[in-house]
């Protein structure tokens, strides 16, 4: 096929593109709806204020969600036009300058990473739900139950969730069965993406979409319908455990960050999955109400669906303790438990956890079309090539993901840089939007075809409030973890610490052994240890100097945390120039080619009579 380059083929090569509006919305929705509804989203709200951060979260669904959306959907439907379905294309044929590029960049890079450790908790998922169906929950929770009641199940669970993720061993989910469900689904995503987005992504999300909302639903019901009375707890007062309001939440502004987070989270908004998806649009597809319609079945699922039943169902059983501010506690050792707990909880957790790995799926997925796409546009490889170098990249990311999951490090911190990357990229792309093309004509591009019009005054917002929200956003996500997530990335600084914890422990332990009582232990830590973590270990007395090898184990392996913190920010950085590079390279040559084609191809269709 000839790419263009002397001028003579006028023809872009066939795109796909979806078959139906309702394939589209159920595509959207799907990539939008995942572990971040129904683990992330009850997690976060319970921890930060209960009904009262719903006001931070409709403000960010509201001042970022939509316009974001808007703005992406906008930017890869008139992108997709110009024969590009791959960020860098699609930003490079808007604004031929590198800064068009470095978020392209980003809207390739974050979804791939993203994919890297969400196929791990997808394959978690899945996981559970064979082992509730097949009985191994409840086996094992009965016997956990009869030996110490419902601490014993909470520690149960607790246990096979940190041996099945490998939490406490660098390299145990190698030689567990979690290896062979990890490659079971990456065989499903990469099926489906090998099969296209029309033969692959709409289809499964047709029927994937509607079957999680029906299990959701049954299991709400359940829910809600539970009638028994736990040490004097009901159902309604978990209800009121989730949502009574904390005003004081308020006036703390991580709140307001955690609230931004999690719009850009559920929504992918700033992943750049919407502009991917919406390049395969027609050019006079309707993006106004189809954004909105994906959106707020996304708001459905999450507000409605999974904020009414993990939290008040936890609260019910096992009381307010249980609901840690960790989701993934909440959502892999606590849920498991509350599901013993509940009648049918076999059935119900089976089903709770299936519908989290479609949840996932229909997610992950969506991940993976964006670097297919590049490759495509950007290399002119074949399908077959691109889904088998894609695979091979992200098992491998994934492999060490895998391998470095004491304390689940290596996830948590691909997860704190992606989600730095996301304000970055849906910053830039809504400056793009609202000073490049310029919003107001961005928002008539965004109205072609649209039943319903968005109003003017979105112009507005778009070029000056959404972008002065995500800069405040930037500034309070630097201020508010910055300085700590430098610390961990401090072998020396980490190690120190966790030395001088290892010898607080010994003395409170030494303490408890003498009957001291707590004022007379804390005085005894500030004599021997001082309040710092500078303190000499030939002043200890001899009982304090036996501790020294667990304290220098602590020190070793918190030193190796740290590293392995340092590892992926390096990797993260190598990662993000490398396909700037690519990037660049693609822009120069055959998607320059392309765009320069299509340009043609309008002028010449201007010129027909
Ligand atoms: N939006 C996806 C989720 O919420 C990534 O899980």
């Amino acid at each position: 096929m000839s790419d263009g380059r002397d001028g003579a083929d006028l023809q872009l090569p066939q795109k796909e593109n979806w078959g139906s509006k309702i394939g589209v919305v159920l595509a959207v929705a799907g990539s939008a709806v995942g572990l971040g509804n129904f683990l992330r989203f009850p997690g976060t709200a319970v921890n930060n204020g209960g009904g009262a951060f719903m006001i931070p979260y409709f403000i960010s669904f509201l001042i970022l969600g939509i316009p974001i959306a808007w703005c992406e959907w906008t930017m890869g439907r008139l992108g997709g036009t110009y024969g590009q379905n791959n960020g860098p294309g699609i930003m490079y044929a808007l604004w031929r300058r590198a800064p068009a590029k470095a978020v392209g960049t980003l809207t390739l890079v974050i979804p791939v990473l993203v994919y890297m450790y969400y196929v791990l908790l997808e394959a978690l998922c899945l996981r559970y739900s064979f082992e509730f169906f097949a009985g191994g929950f409840t086996k094992m929770f009965a016997g956990a139950a009869a030996d110490a009641g419902s601490a014993g199940v909470v520690d149960a669970s607790g246990n096979f969730t940190v041996n099945t993720f490998g939490i406490g061993q660098n390299g145990s989910m190698y030689s567990s069965s979690m290896l062979w469900i990890v490659l079971a689904c990456f065989g499903v995503n990469f099926f489906i993406i090998y099969r296209g987005i029309n033969r692959g992504i709409e289809i499964f999300c047709k029927v994937a979409m509607p079957m999680l909302i029906a299990c959701a639903v049954i299991i709400l019901i359940r829910v809600l319908t539970l009638d028994n009375a736990v040490d004097g707890r009901t159902i309604n007062s978990g209800l009121g455990f989730m949502w009574n309001p904390d005003w004081s939440k308020l006036s703390n502004p991580e709140v307001w960050l955690r609230a931004a987070g999690q719009i850009f989270f559920s929504l992918s908004v700033g992943f750049g999955l919407i502009l991917c998806y919406s390049s395969y649009l027609r050019a006079n597809d309707d993006v106004v109400l189809t954004s909105l319609s994906a959106s707020t079945t996304n708001e459905f699922c999450e507000v409605v669906l999974g904020g009414m039943i993990i939290v008040p169902t936890a609260f019910l059983f096992l009381g307010p303790g249980t609901v840690s501010p960790s989701t993934f506690s909440l959502g892999f050792i606590t849920v498991p438990a509350i599901m013993h707990f509940m009648p049918g909880g076999s059935f119900f957790g089976g089903m709770w956890f299936g519908l989290l790995f479609l949840a996932a799926v229909t997610s992950s997925i969506s991940m993976l079309q964006p670097a297919i796409a590049f490759l495509e546009d950007g290399f002119g490889l074949r399908r077959r090539s691109s889904v088998a170098l894609l695979a091979v990249f992200t098992m491998g990311g994934a492999s060490l993901i895998m391998y470095f999951s004491v304390g689940a490090t290596a996830l948590d911190f691909t997860d704190f840089w992606c989600e730095f990357m996301m304000i970055l990229a849906g910053l830039g792309q809504v400056l793009i939007f609202g000073w490049v093309i310029g919003a107001s004509k961005g928002v008539e591009e965004a109205n072609r075809g649209a039943e319903v019009k968005i109003p003017k005054a979105m112009a507005y917002m778009i070029r000056y409030i959404t972008p002065a929200f995500l800069i405040v956003i930037l500034v309070l996500w630097a201020y508010f973890n910055g300085p700590s997530r430098l610390q961990q990335m401090s072998p020396g600084q980490m190690g120190a610490q966790a030395e001088h914890a290892a010898y607080v422990q010994a003395v409170e332990d030494h303490a408890a052994s003498e009957s001291l009582d707590e004022a007379a232990a804390k005085s005894l830590v500030a004599d021997l240890l001082g309040s710092s973590e500078s303190f000499s270990i030939e002043s200890f007395p001899a009982w304090l100097r036996s501790a020294d090898s667990s304290a220098s184990e602590a020190r070793i392996s918190a030193g190796k945390t740290a590293n392995v913190a340092r590892f992926v920010f390096v990797a993260v950085l190598l990662f993000v120039v490398g396909v700037f590079v690519l990037s660049d390279i693609a822009c120069r040559s055959r998607i320059g080619r392309s765009i320069e084609q299509a340009e043609k191809n309008r002028s010449l269709g201007r010129a027909q009579p």
